[in-house]
């Protein structure tokens, strides 16, 4: 049985029990993240904690947690859920109210965190992704736990054999449906810029960061769908699936194969910096 972080407690998951008003419930009014777990250790705490509080700032919420008190409750929260490898959920939501689209007078925000156990594979599998149309709101930059357009979309990707769906909007790509997609064309790693089109992920950031220290060339830019189309190769990044290599786009397999060579470059890397990550905390990768 896992233990989760509910109203300053710790808990069984099981034993959680949320009020039919809290606006989470009710409007989906809340933020929330998804942090990886490796080697007993949370990947990348600061730029998520940061990522938090802009999220918790554009819905006119302060953190209800100092930085410290989110980082000494997720540390205990992983040590509960015995260390290793795992995936960290926490939202905040603006708590109990009687129903009400506008903010309630004196709001009492809510704090819940939970952990899975993270079972990753040391290699990604290539994974079949489909093009969607994006038809969610104009905030994608806010982590909201409003996810309905979010979970149609998946849905359809899902339900067409396909892990993601690659979203466009306006004929540009902006995002997967719970990822970043990266694109390689010529040599150059691109990916979109950071907008209210798409959420900036840490994964992205970090992907970034490894492959310009790899000296391949990169562009945060526009990718048009016959840019995305033609590609040698895509990825897509997120904190659940790390950096993924897609198979194939909308049925079609990739021009460069996949995984590709850029990818394989990046990938090593990343497994280097999260054995480094875990190794300069003391602890191994389990
Ligand atoms: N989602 N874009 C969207 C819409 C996402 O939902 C996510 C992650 C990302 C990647 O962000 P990061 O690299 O910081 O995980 C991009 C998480 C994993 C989720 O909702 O479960």
């Amino acid at each position: 049985m896992s233990t989760a972080y509910f109203k300053g407690d710790f808990m069984p998951l099981e034993a959680v029990r949320v009020s039919p008003l809290d606006r989470g419930y009710l409007l989906g009014d809340g933020v929330y993240e998804v942090v990886p777990v490796y080697g007993g250790r949370m990947f990348c705490t600061d730029a998520h904690l940061d990522r938090l509080e802009r999220s918790l700032g554009a819905i006119a919420m302060k953190s209800p947690l100092s930085r410290s008190a989110w980082v000494d409750m997720l540390d205990t929260l992983i040590a509960r859920n015995g260390g290793g490898e795992q995936s960290l959920y926490f939202q905040v939501t603006r708590g109990e109210a009687p129903r009400n689209h506008a903010f309630p007078q004196a709001p009492r925000p809510l704090v819940f965190a939970m952990s899975k156990p993270g079972h990753r594979r040391a290699y990604p599998e290539p994974m079949p992704a489909v093009t969607r149309n994006d038809n969610r709101w104009g905030r994608c930059d806010i982590k909201a736990i409003a996810l309905l357009p979010n979970v149609l979309l998946r849905q359809e990707a899902v339900s067409a054999g396909a892990g993601e769906a690659i979203l466009l909007r306006d004929g540009l790509v902006t995002e997967g449906a719970a990822s970043n997609v990266f694109v390689v064309a010529d040599g150059v790693l691109m990916t979109p810029p950071k907008s209210s089109k798409i959420l900036a992920g840490i994964t992205r950031d970090v992907t970034l960061e490894l492959a310009s220290a790899a000296g391949i060339p990169c562009e945060e830019c526009d990718i048009s769908e016959a840019a995305l189309r033609s590609a040698d190769e895509i990825w897509v990044t997120s904190s659940t699936m790390e950096i993924t290599p897609v198979s194939r786009l909308d049925g079609r397999p990739l021009i460069g194969g996949a995984p590709g060579p850029l990818w394989q470059q990046v990938f090593e890397r990343f497994l280097a910096f999260k054995s480094d990550f875990a190794k300069a905390l003391g602890e191994t990768i389990a």
